[in-house]
């Protein structure tokens, strides 16, 4: 490993690799969209060209496709695969009870569904991430482009009646243009600061027309792995209810994900 790597990317190297020991020869896998998903496609990437590990990747974005392509894994689409063994993704906030905010990359529709079709969601993530309740990132709201500005309108007066914080609404933008998902839809970012009830806010946002999907998981993560700049890694089980750690000693001479670009 790269000894000029921040502490930051350290973490989530080292989250990454403790979670390929979910996947095993033989498994169909779910791979997220982003920075810490990326470092799992190259260490995924790593066995499969260096040690023979047989899987089938189900990416959940263009960028993670190409990425896996790039590094040797074969890609399905979902409906090829129907059914996964497992999904490793990034997340931009967890809570207690493992429930997450995604959708900071604009991938939360394909990731929810790929997620939701895996017998097991694990969560990869730096201690960034752990929050006591969600809601101090912006919450991501896939909407579909035709009359987005009403839909945007509704959801604001929903919030009213919620139980948040804030209800400021934005359009995500990707330069002066509105940003466009895989899907051909926009992304509305909900400026909520706390969240009360998010397994209520998911219901409710979901009921609105316009709304295609949010960025809130409930009950779909089973584990997080927590990395640390130091190499340490813990992992948290909901269901099991367990909680391990173990460490990382980095190669100095690992230079795979020097190349890095997210
Ligand atoms: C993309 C996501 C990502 O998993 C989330 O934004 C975390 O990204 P990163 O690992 O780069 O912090 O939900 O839609």
């Amino acid at each position: 490993m790269p000894s000029d790597l921040s502490p930051i990317d350290k973490a989530k190297f080292a989250a990454a690799k403790r979670a390929t020991q979910y996947v095993e020869d033989g498994m169909r896998v779910g791979l997220g969209t982003g920075s810490t998903a990326a470092w799992l496609v190259r260490c995924l990437g790593e066995l499969v060209s260096e040690e023979g590990l047989k899987i089938t990747g189900v990416p959940t974005s263009a960028r993670t496709a190409a990425l896996a392509r790039d590094v040797g894994i074969p890609v399905v689409s979902l409906d090829e695969a129907r059914w996964l063994d497992v999904t490793i993704d990034g997340a931009d906030e967890y809570d207690g009870n493992l429930n997450l905010i995604k959708g900071g990359g604009g991938a939360l529709l394909q990731e929810k569904i790929v997620a939701t079709a895996s017998d097991q969601m694990v969560v990869i993530a730096d201690i960034s991430k752990q929050v006591e309740a969600l809601g101090a990132f912006p919450l991501p709201i896939e909407v579909i482009p035709f009359g987005w500005q009403t839909t945007k309108a509704l959801i604001e007066e929903t919030l009213i009646g919620m139980d948040v914080l804030g209800r400021d609404v934005t359009l995500r933008l990707n330069g002066d243009a509105a940003y466009v998902t895989d899907e051909g839809n926009h992304i509305l970012d909900l400026h909520l600061n706390r969240i009360g009830n998010p397994r209520q806010l998911s219901l409710v946002l979901n009921q609105i027309p316009g709304v295609v999907e949010n960025g809130l998981f409930i009950d779909i993560c089973d584990a997080v792995v927590i990395g640390y700049g130091d190499g340490r890694v813990e992992v948290r089980d909901i269901n099991e209810g367990t909680v391990e750690e173990t460490r990382f000693d980095f190669l100095e001479t690992d230079n795979l994900f020097s190349d890095i670009a997210e």
